[in-house]
């Protein structure tokens, strides 16, 4: 049984070019995006629920001290972009992650990071519906007609477990207002689903539709957050920021999966490879440019924000129209709602992009065969991969009813940190081979032989020297706590096989940094989401063995081989 078996470039090239099967292979889509329609693609992926909604929380926790973990994050991705792009200009298919890893480790690992990007783009869509629905049903809020003061009802923008436990008077409202059906309460996110609806049928006709949307929206919320950028630099009260890691470290680091999914979005545009004018050279620098561009709003927007107020009042969904609100004046009122308006227009771009990804990356998972065919099936007339479109958007819009935002973000993060440390795996294997295949861009290749090693030692003194107790916390077998504690060990014990193996085989310096970094961060993040995450890996992995193992496209072309031998 040999599920490692691996495609080659070639293969992947050809197949995309000549359409595959079903005769509707992507040669039959539109080549139309430029970089500039990439790099604004990104951005629509990357500015959304992170920097509106999820940041208020994250600063709550860490303090102005924030922007250490928005640096640290953006490096972990920037050297994962750099990976990213290597790949996506050796493999300019769709596909993305799930296209290098069969490059790269095999069948079995394709499918694993397959299944995983369907909770980076379709969980993490669920979050970013929620999200939207938040902002959407604050503006129907404190909005007047005449004299008449709109309402959304509580019980029809909630999910059922946020208002069950009733934490907050939105949610004792949405409990106490419900409806009765039977024994049953009527409680769902209703904004939520419809705005799944309306994303995924701007999808269904068209890339070129999409694209028009996509930079529409993003101008519009770049504009709202230089904005925000502009006028919140006058209400910067510098005293804001003396406290500057009131939580220390540890509190800092509780916004990890917050941070992380802000950052999250700008390896989806490497699923539109084979809509790309010209893939190899456009990809790479698009994720950049939008990489740029978002690291440096958010750590302007992180300052701003904790320096227009203390950090303990930004446990709020919606900072930054919250921050303007409470300045004393007409104008930063009308701001605050123009910022609600931004915010909502800005998450609608994020469903977008994901929206537009994830059937392209099951549109590549059917054409190797490990999904049925009707997921590769594109649309005569409107040249989109059709059933995957409006599945995805059933797969997003129904559970969005029912989620909660905290629980989806922090899947999502995991779920989207295993793929970035799977793609920076992948270039590190590939910088060992001597035939690897052609790229035409490269990450720069430095000798991690003696770098990594004392990356290793520095580390282990600093932790030593300035948290001794935590590491003997952590190795004391005694101590109760143990699911806590796997994953830092499980960092420690990868850092050290890392250090090893680079100094035995002169592994490569730059995607080793976006393995550990981005290992790191999966190590923060909990450990109950781990154990969520391995039971998705683990559905995953019976659907493989049940349907694509068998169906595989390249099991079979191997097998045809044989006979004919
Ligand atoms: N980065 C995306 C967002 O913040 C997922 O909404």
């Amino acid at each position: 049984m040999n599920v490692f078996r691996k495609k080659s470039v070639e293969v992947i090239i050809r197949e995309s070019e000549s359409g595959q099967g079903d005769g509707h292979g992507t040669s039959a889509m539109h080549r139309v995006l430029t970089t500039r329609d990439l790099t604004l693609m990104g951005i629509a992926a990357v500015v959304g629920a992170g920097i509106f909604s999820t940041i208020g929380e994250a600063s709550y926790d860490g303090g102005p001290g924030i922007i250490l973990l928005f640096l640290f994050v953006a490096v972990a991705c920037g050297f994962s972009a750099l990976c990213y792009a290597e790949f996506a200009s050796m493999v300019p298919v769709s596909g993305s992650a799930y296209t290098y890893s069969y490059v790269a480790f095999g069948e079995i690992f394709a499918w694993i990071i397959g299944w995983d990007l369907l909770m980076e783009y379709a969980i993490g869509n669920i979050a970013v519906a929620i999200s939207w629905s938040d902002y959407f049903t604050g503006l129907i809020n404190r909005t007047k007609i005449g004299s008449t003061q709109l309402h959304f009802p509580e019980y029809l923008s909630t999910d059922y477990w946020t208002a069950k436990a009733q934490k907050t008077p939105e949610a004792i409202a949405a409990w106490t207002g419900a409806p009765n059906i039977g024994s049953a309460k009527l409680i769902c996110d209703l904004p939520a689903c419809l705005i799944t609806v309306v994303i995924t049928w701007i999808i269904y006709i068209g890339i070129k539709e999409s694209k028009r949307t996509t930079n529409a929206m993003v101008v519009l919320k770049l504009a709202i957050i230089a904005l925000v950028m502009i006028f919140g630099v006058f209400y910067v009260d510098t005293n804001n920021w003396s406290n500057f890691l009131p939580n220390g470290i540890p509190g800092v680091l509780k916004g990890t999966a917050a941070v992380f999914f802000a950052y999250i979005g700008f390896d989806a545009i490497s699923t539109t490879a084979e809509e790309c004018k010209n893939p190899q050279r456009d990809l790479p620098r698009a994720m950049f440019y939008s990489l740029i561009v978002c690291t440096i709003v958010y750590i302007v927007i992180a300052l701003v924000l904790t320096g227009m107020v203390s950090y303990k009042d930004l446990k709020v969904g919606d900072p930054l129209a919250f921050v303007f609100g409470r300045i004393d004046s007409k104008w930063a009122h009308y701001l605050s709602g123009v910022i609600a308006v931004g915010a909502v227009i800005a998450t609608a771009s994020v469903l977008l992009v994901f929206q537009l990804g994830q059937p392209r990356i099951w549109m590549s998972m059917s054409r190797d065969g490990l999904l049925p065919p009707i997921f590769s099936k594109v649309h005569k007339k409107y040249k989109t991969p059709s059933f995957s479109t409006v599945l995805t958007g059933f797969i997003v819009g129904i559970p969005a009813m029912f989620l909660n935002l905290d629980e989806v973000v922090k899947l999502t993060s995991v779920g989207t940190l295993f793929a970035f440390v799977l793609v920076c795996g992948g270039i590190v294997r590939f910088h060992s081979d001597p035939n690897r295949p052609p790229s035409k861009f490269k990450a720069p290749y430095v000798n991690g032989k003696y770098i990594v090693p004392l990356m290793f030692i520095v580390t282990a003194v600093l932790v030593y020297t300035f948290n001794k107790e935590g590491l003997m916390g952590l190795l004391n077998v005694s101590d109760a706590g143990w699911s806590e504690k796997v994953p830092y060990l499980a960092f420690g014990a990868i850092f050290l096989t890392t250090a090893i193996f680079s100094f035995l085989k002169s592994f490569s310096l730059i995607p080793i940094i976006g393995f550990l970094s981005c290992s790191y961060l999966l190590c923060e993040s909990g450990t109950t989401n781990w154990q969520r995450f391995l039971v998705w890996l683990a559905v995953g992995l019976v659907i493989y063995f049940m349907y694509g193992y068998k169906n595989s496209r390249l099991r079979k072309m191997e097998r045809a081989a044989a006979s004919n031998n």
